[in-house]
């Protein structure tokens, strides 16, 4: 069993098709079916089957693929540490961050990190709750980042700087300018985030424990989606204060006061309990509590954090 075989192996898991597997991999159709025969031979038994669909794993593929991840990551990992034990400092930052996290904070950290850490080399990608917790676990990323604290016993997590929630809408709305606005009155559209999203879920635990029956629901995939239809008068949003900072200074968006908000969150960093991290992910874990990150982040402060 190769590292060959199983990177060979997943990619045809995930594309399930042997010429998307060579695509991605940048070889050979031949060479990647060499490399499955030659890992089936090595374990003994049928890993992949072909049908209408394309090809999938058998129930022993499916049992392979997620040690063959946590392999891989493993020795990804191990090449990571070996660097950084040569040259403190230097290496590969995988982090992995849910949205509003991946768009409007940790950017800002690491901009900041590496000025102190210029020899590191971060990758960031960026996903739902559920894809932070797939790559923590493949050890395909060493931290990630999210709005609530891990639920898998497996990752620890730790919070590291406030996540306000404001509710927001156009600056026109009815109630712009009131405060202590019941949530009730908020009979209004929602604009929700995808399935998946924090936001949204948190969203939904707000309309349901404040009995807010909203008028029509509308479903948007992205911030930047949920913000334009905002502006433009489509519905009210709950958002994270600092994806909002610069739309409330410029007057694009207003706040709407609504009792109990806004609702005081933190965002996680997360990583595995028994998961060994390479020297640039211990540094930024570090650094992501300190100061200087909370200073870079708050550097567009809204003024909108007042109950
Ligand atoms: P989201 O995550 O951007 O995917 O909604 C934010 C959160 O979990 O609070």
């Amino acid at each position: 069993m190769t590292f060959a075989q199983l990177r060979a192996f997943l990619a045809v898991v995930r594309h399930r098709s042997v010429t998307g597997a060579a695509a991605e991999l940048y070889v050979t159709q031949p060479a990647v079916s060499a490399s499955l025969a030659a890992l089936e031979r090595d374990v003994g038994v049928r890993l992949l089957v072909r049908d209408k669909r394309g090809v999938r794993p058998t129930p022993s593929g499916e049992a392979l693929a997620g040690f063959a991840a946590q392999c891989l990551g493993l020795a990804e990992q191990g090449r990571d540490s070996a660097v950084s034990a040569a040259h403190p400092g230097r290496g590969r930052l995988r982090l992995v961050a849910v949205t509003t996290a991946g768009e409007y904070v940790v950017p800002r950290i690491l901009k900041t990190f590496q000025e102190r850490y210029p020899e590191v080399d971060p990758v960031l990608e960026v996903g739902n709750r559920a894809l932070v917790l797939e790559r923590l676990l493949a050890r395909e990323a060493d931290l990630g980042v999210s709005g609530r604290p891990p639920v898998e016993g497996a990752v620890k997590g730790r919070g590291f700087l406030a996540n306000d929630l404001v509710i927001v809408a156009a600056p026109d709305h009815p109630l712009a300018g009131r405060s202590g606005i019941d949530p009730r009155r908020l009979d209004d559209t929602w604009l929700l985030r995808e399935p998946g999203s924090g936001t949204r879920s948190t969203t939904e635990e707000f309309l349901a424990r404040n009995e807010v029956e909203p008028r029509r629901v509308l479903n948007l995939g992205s911030n930047g989606a949920v913000k334009q239809a905002a502006a433009v008068g489509l519905g009210v949003t709950l958002i994270s204060a600092r994806a909002v900072a610069l739309e409330l200074a410029a007057g694009t968006l207003a706040r709407l006061r609504v009792r109990g908000t806004p609702l005081r969150r933190r965002w996680f960093l997360q990583y595995l309990e028994e998961g060994f991290l390479p020297g640039p992910a211990q540094a930024f874990l570090r650094f992501a509590s300190g100061t200087a990150a909370r200073r870079a982040v708050l550097a567009a402060r809204p003024a909108v954090v007042r109950r």
